[in-house]
C-alpha cells in the first residue's frame, strides 16, 4: 500500500465482511497472557502495527510470543517475570502500548525501561497515567510537558484511591495492571471510564474485582494462562455499516462483532439518524457478546450527540461525521476534548478534510456540527491518523467524482486489508 490513493464513488455496495480481531481486547490478552502461569492461546488476534508494536515489546520484555500456528501462543512468565530490555521500549504510534506498559511495569520491582513512540505518540499525554500511577509510588519519567519519553523504574506498589479526571479506558487499565502488584486494593471512581474490556478479562481470569460506579481490585497471587478467541472490531465494523447506511444502494453484513455496549454508542447514534441496522443473535465471545450486524440504505438526518455519549463511541466520532455530511439537516457533535488528544486532533482534521470535500463543517470549542449535503470528490489527507484514512475513503466512495488520499497507509495501524475490502464491497478498483 502506498502513501497515496485514488478512490472512486461506489455505485452499489454489497457484501458479506469478517472484520480484524477487536484491537483494544488483542491488547489486553497480549498485556495479560505475557504475566500468566504458563502458556496462552489467542485466536483471532487484531492484524496492524499498533499490535506488532505491543508484541515487539513484549518479546524485548523477554516474553515469547509465537504465531506459527495462526493463532498466538504467549509463554507468559508471571506476575513480576518481566526483564529490563536492552534498548528503548518502541511503542510505534500505539498509545495502549505505551500506556499499559507504564501500568504493568512501574509494579515490577527492579525492572527500568524507557518507552518511545512515532512523532504522533510522542506528542500525547501521558502525565494522566504518570500522575495516578505516582500515587502509589511508582517511579515514572516523562518530559516536562507530560508527554514520552517515560522512562519507568519498577518498584513496590500500593493499593492506592483514585478519582479520575479524564474519561479514558486507557488510563483506567494502566492503574488496574499496576494494582495487579500493588500490596492492597485498588479503587477508581470518577468519570466514566469507558471500554471495559479489562475489567470483563480479569474478572474471567478469577481475579477479585468489583465494578460499576466504583471499580475496586484486590491482587491475586498469580493469573492463569487462558485461552481466547477474539471478536470481530466494532469500530473497524463502523465503517462498513456507515458506508452501507449512507449509500442509496446497499447492504452490508459484519460478522462476529464484538457488541459490547461499552462499544456501541455509534449504532445508537445512527440509529438515531434513521439507520436501518440489525444485531443478531448474540454470542459468548470469551467473556465479551458478539453477534452478527446488517446495515443496509437509509434515509439520515441530524442527532445531537452529547458529551457523557462520547466515551462509548470515541474512535467512532470521524465516521459519524461522515454520515452526518449527507444526512439532511445538522448534526452536532458536543464535547470532543478527548478527540483532540488522539493519534491527530481529530476535531481538526474531520474538519479541514470534510470541507474540502464540500461539507459545511464548523468547531464551537470542543464541539463539531455537520450539515448535510452532497460530497464531492477531492484531495484529502489522513493526517497520518489510522481512522481518518479510512473515514475519508468512505466519504470518498459516497461521493461525485475521484478523490485522491495520501497518508492513506496509516490504515494499516488497525486494519491492513482495509483497502481490499473497500474494493471487495464496493465493487471499484482502488489504486
Ligand atoms: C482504547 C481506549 C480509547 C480508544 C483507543 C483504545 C483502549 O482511548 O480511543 O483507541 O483500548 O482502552 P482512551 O481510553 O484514551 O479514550
Amino acid at each position: 500500500m502506498s502513501g497515496l490513493v485514488r478512490l472512486q464513488p461506489a455505485s452499489r455496495v454489497r457484501g458479506r465482511v469478517t472484520v480484524p480481531g477487536d484491537k483494544s481486547i488483542s491488547h489486553r490478552a497480549l498485556v495479560l497472557a505475557a504475566i500468566a502461569e504458563g502458556t496462552s492461546t489467542i485466536a483471532g488476534r487484531a492484524a496492524g502495527e499498533d499490535q506488532d508494536s505491543m508484541v515487539a515489546c513484549l518479546r524485548a520484555l523477554g516474553v515469547s510470543v509465537d504465531d506459527s500456528a495462526g493463532e498466538t501462543s504467549v509463554s507468559g512468565v508471571g506476575l513480576r517475570g518481566l526483564t529490563s530490555p536492552g534498548a528503548a521500549l518502541d511503542c510505534g504510534n500505539s498509545g495502549a502500548t505505551m500506556r499499559f506498559l507504564m501500568g504493568l511495569l512501574s509494579g515490577i520491582p527492579g525492572i527500568e525501561a524507557t518507552l518511545v513512540g512515532d512523532g504522533s505518540l510522542s506528542r500525547r499525554p501521558m502525565a494522566r497515567v504518570s500522575d495516578p500511577l505516582r500515587r502509589m509510588g511508582a517511579e515514572v519519567a516523562t518530559s516536562p510537558a507530560g508527554m514520552p519519553p517515560v522512562t519507568v523504574r519498577g518498584v513496590q506498589l500500593q493499593g492506592a484511591d483514585h478519582h479520575l479526571s479524564v474519561s479514558s479506558a486507557q488510563v483506567k487499565t494502566a492503574i488496574l495492571l499496576a494494582g495487579l502488584n500493588a500490596e492492597g486494593q485498588t479503587f477508581i471512581v470518577g468519570r466514566d471510564t469507558g471500554r471495559d474490556h479489562t475489567e470483563r478479562m480479569l474478572r474471567r481470569l478469577g481475579v477479585d474485582i468489583e465494578t460499576g460506579d466504583a471499580i475496586r481490585l484486590r491482587p491475586p497471587t498469580s493469573l492463569p494462562a487462558f485461552r481466547l478467541a477474539v471478536p470481530g472490531d466494532p469500530s473497524s465494523s463502523a465503517f462498513w455499516l456507515t458506508l452501507a447506511i449512507a449509500h442509496p444502494d446497499a447492504e452490508v453484513t459484519v460478522t462476529g462483532v464484538d457488541v459490547n455496549p461499552t462499544r456501541m454508542g455509534f449504532l445508537e447514534v445512527l440509529r438515531r439518524m434513521g439507520a436501518a441496522v440489525e444485531i443478531g443473535a448474540e454470542t459468548d465471545a470469551g467473556g465479551e457478546p458478539a453477534a452478527t450486524i446488517t446495515a443496509r440504505s437509509s434515509t439520515l438526518h441530524g442527532t445531537v450527540v452529547e458529551p457523557q455519549e462520547v466515551s462509548a463511541m470515541v474512535d467512532e466520532v470521524p465516521i459519524l461525521a461522515v454520515a452526518a455530511a449527507v444526512a439532511e439537516g445538522t448534526t452536532v457533535f458536543r464535547g470532543l476534548a478527548e478527540l483532540r488528544l488522539k493519534e491527530t486532533d481529530r476535531v481538526e482534521a474531520v474538519a479541514t478534510e470534510l470541507r474540502r470535500m464540500g461539507a459545511q463543517v464548523r468547531t464551537e470549542g470542543d464541539d463539531l456540527l455537520v450539515t448535510g449535503g452532497r460530497l464531492h470528490g477531492a484531495e484529502v489527507d489522513s493526517h497520518g491518523d489510522h481512522r481518518m484514512a479510512m473515514s475519508l475513503s468512505v466519504a470518498a466512495a459516497l461521493a461525485v467524482g475521484e478523490t485522491e488520499l495520501s497518508g492513506a497507509a496509516a490504515a494499516g495501524v488497525s486494519y491492513p486489508d482495509f483497502f481490499e475490502t473497500l474494493a471487495e464491497l464496493a465493487g471499484t478498483a482502488v489504486s
